[in-house]
């Protein structure tokens, strides 16, 4: 099977995504909006403060509705009958939606103000939202799309792969860090077992993305807060319960077609060169007992070098403990031609996660 590498496999593959009823959920149609008519730049919103408000207001309607991102979502007896109900979920589908019917499901100021900071559009008589709304049971994040020259503000299947093993360990705590944090998802789910999550990112656009969390979920407001760190650089060490990273594993340093790096993707020649640093971060922030959880890729090339596996030894010499998952991608997934196309001589390649413990 063709692999799709991350600029391929976006919000739109992401078939696992179930519903509270346990269906399978397809994403939000996206038609021909992909290039919406105005950018959503999720730093312009978040200095915005009426902006802010409205978003808070907007989604906190969602979650009252039970929005989930079902394509069923508007067809339960409750939302059929309820005009403004069906209007919002037609806006957080990005649908266009009559500006009449917003306005009477909002209010006229909160519509002003999400049009002022350019989180909805203007389409003729219709708004459109200019993000999608990803929605995970009552945790509500916000995915922009990428205007050209600008980095993705990443969430795929590998994300929600490694949410999955995460949240299995069933862990809780004070303090976690989700490092190469993307629109902040993760991160908002650890906010409601860790009583501190920090959500880092080197990316601006990322951080401003994961700092409108606590903005669409303002019961998490005094547990996150989104930073722009180069990986994990002045996080305390030894403070951490929990860290978990999904950062670019893919084998490139410079885009194809010479356009900018793919900044969420470009994990170094191997593939390893990026990883590597946020497994051996994450070692150290952990304190004692904690865990941690980064996501990979195992590439083996030809001459048997295995960047990933001839590491883990030396984060044994510092007292942490590793093991390596194979995840579930794999079955979906063959990488081993597309490792093969991006670095020369790699022989195979799985994607795993990384678990690192340090010993209480
Ligand atoms: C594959 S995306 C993952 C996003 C999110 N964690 C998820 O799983 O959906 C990788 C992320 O790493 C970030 N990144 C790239 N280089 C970084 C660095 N040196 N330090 C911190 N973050 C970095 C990118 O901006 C991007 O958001």
């Amino acid at each position: 099977m063709e692999v799709a590498d991350r600029g391929e496999v976006q919000l739109q593959d992401l078939t696992v995504v179930t519903d509270t009823k346990g269906r399978s959920v397809a994403p939000p149609p996206v038609g021909d909006v992909d290039e919406p008519v105005v950018c959503f730049d999720p730093g312009r919103v978040l200095a915005d403060r009426d902006g802010c408000a409205a978003l808070t207001e907007l989604v906190g309607r969602l979650r009252t509705i039970g929005y989930d991102g079902s394509p069923y979502a508007s067809e339960n007896d409750a939302t059929r009958a309820d005009v403004s109900a069906r209007t919002l979920i037609a806006l957080a589908r990005r649908e266009p939606t009559t500006r009449h019917d917003v306005v009477g499901a909002l209010g006229v100021d909160a519509v002003s103000a999400l049009i002022r900071c350019g989180a909805l559009a203007l389409v003729d008589e219709d708004v459109l939202l200019t993000a999608k709304v990803f929605p995970m049971r009552s945790l509500y994040t916000l995915l922009p799309g990428t205007p050209p020259g600008q980095d993705t503000v990443y969430l795929g299947p590998d994300s929600l792969v490694l949410f999955e093993i995460v949240w299995a360990a069933r862990g809780f705590g004070d303090h976690a860090a989700d490092l190469a944090t993307g629109n902040g998802f993760l991160a908002a789910a650890l906010a409601t077992r860790y009583d501190h999550v920090v959500a880092a990112d080197l990316s601006s656009r990322c951080v401003s993305t994961a700092g409108l969390v606590p903005v669409v979920n303002p019961h998490l407001r005094t547990r996150f807060a989104a930073v722009q760190l180069d990986v994990a650089e002045g996080l305390r060490p030894g403070s951490f319960d929990l860290v978990t990273a999904n950062p670019p594993w893919v084998p490139e340093t410079i885009a194809p077609k010479g356009d900018q790096p793919r900044r969420f993707a470009a994990g170094g020649p191997t593939g390893f060169e990026l990883p590597r640093r946020f497994i051996d971060a994450a070692a150290e922030l952990l304190a004692p007992g904690g865990k941690a959880f980064i996501a990979c890729m195992d590439i083996a090339f030809d001459n048997g070098h295995r960047p990933l596996a001839e590491h883990l030894p030396r984060l044994a010499a510092h007292g942490v403990g590793a093991t390596v998952v194979e995840t579930r991608l794999n079955q979906t997934f063959d990488y081993d031609p597309r490792a093969a196309r991006k670095a020369p001589r790699a022989a195979s390649a799985r994607h795993v996660v990384v678990e690192l413990r340090r010993p209480s």
